[in-house]
């Protein structure tokens, strides 16, 4: 994919699938800010990233803070000179401790909204008037397999995730007469903080899975659900993104993509 000359932001790109999309973008010559709540943690990622010569940096952004969002945009503008890439990825299971409150609280549902559904909208709404002014735009919204599918164990993130895939069509049709691009990915199991985090859930919330570690529960679930039989990576999610995101993909909007070993197949 030709991504060079782009200017890429990838939400919660501190961690997971969010570095492996930054550095997938970065080797596909986009230039990359990978901006997260986690300044420190943002800065350590580029960092390694820069190593390997790959144009990343890193910025702070709290999703949930609308001019959190607006500073950070107009900030990417003024040093990069535009915005051609957003990718929302920035996520959160539930609220600090969910995973040992079983049934899901108001704070989980509160938490999980702000940051997965109107985070993401928030960043759309930031970026879309300087895509609109220049006609072109890409923007990917991670979403989930969750979201194709709720879940006993996390009703409230399950949900969050189907409102991002019905978002993405929204704007997909609100942009579209501007030639600005708006899909959605569904990531199966991908291993990072936040799959622990379910991992340690499905201890809490499912008995037989009580005496397992969260990487078990994670390797019994590839097992049990994934007919490729293998986990996804960051990288899988990143490839699929940089492809939405080049001029191969031009026709291709208000689409969500499972990439997840064929566990949905809808
Ligand atoms: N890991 C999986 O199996 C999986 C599957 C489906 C979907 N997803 C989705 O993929 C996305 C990334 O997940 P991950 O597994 O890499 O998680 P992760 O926990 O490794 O990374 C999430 C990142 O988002 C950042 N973040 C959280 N709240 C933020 C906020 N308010 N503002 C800015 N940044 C914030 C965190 O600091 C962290 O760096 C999430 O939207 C998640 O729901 C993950």
């Amino acid at each position: 994919m030709d991504l060079s000359h782009k200017v890429a932001i990838v939400t919660g790109g501190a961690s997971g699938i969010g570095i492996g999309t930054g550095k997938t973008l970065a080797e596909n010559g986009a230039s990359v800010i990978l901006c997260d709540r986690n300044e420190s943690l943002a800065q350590d990622a580029a960092t390694i990233l820069q190593n390997e010569n790959l144009p990343v940096t890193s910025m702070h952004v709290d999703v949930k803070n609308q001019s959190s969002i607006t500073e950070t945009v107009e900030q990417v503008i003024k040093e990069f000179g535009t915005i051609d890439i957003v990718v929302n990825n920035a996520g959160v299971p539930g609220a600090p401790g969910w995973e040992k409150a079983f049934p899901a609280r108001q704070e989980d549902w509160d938490f999980t909204f702000e940051i997965n559904v109107r985070g993401v909208a928030l960043v759309i709404e930031a970026v879309a008037p300087h895509m609109v002014e220049k006609k072109s735009g890409k923007i990917v919204n991670i979403a989930s397999v969750a979201g194709r599918q709720g879940h006993p164990n996390f009703p409230h993130y399950s949900t969050s995730k189907a409102a991002v895939i019905n978002l993405t069509q929204a704007y997909a049709l609100g942009l579209a007469p501007h030639n600005i691009n708006v899909n959605a990915i569904c990531p199966g199991l991908v291993w990072t903080p936040l799959w622990e985090s379910i991992g340690l859930r499905a201890k809490t919330a499912e008995s037989q899975m009580s005496e397992l570690s969260a990487r078990e529960v994670f390797d019994t679930r590839i097992e049990a659900l994934i007919p490729l039989k293998r986990e996804q990576t960051p990288q899988d999610i990143g490839n699929t993104i940089a492809f939405l995101v080049s001029d191969r993909a031009r026709n291709i909007t208000g689409q969500a993509i499972n990439v997840d070993g064929g566990l949905r197949m809808n």
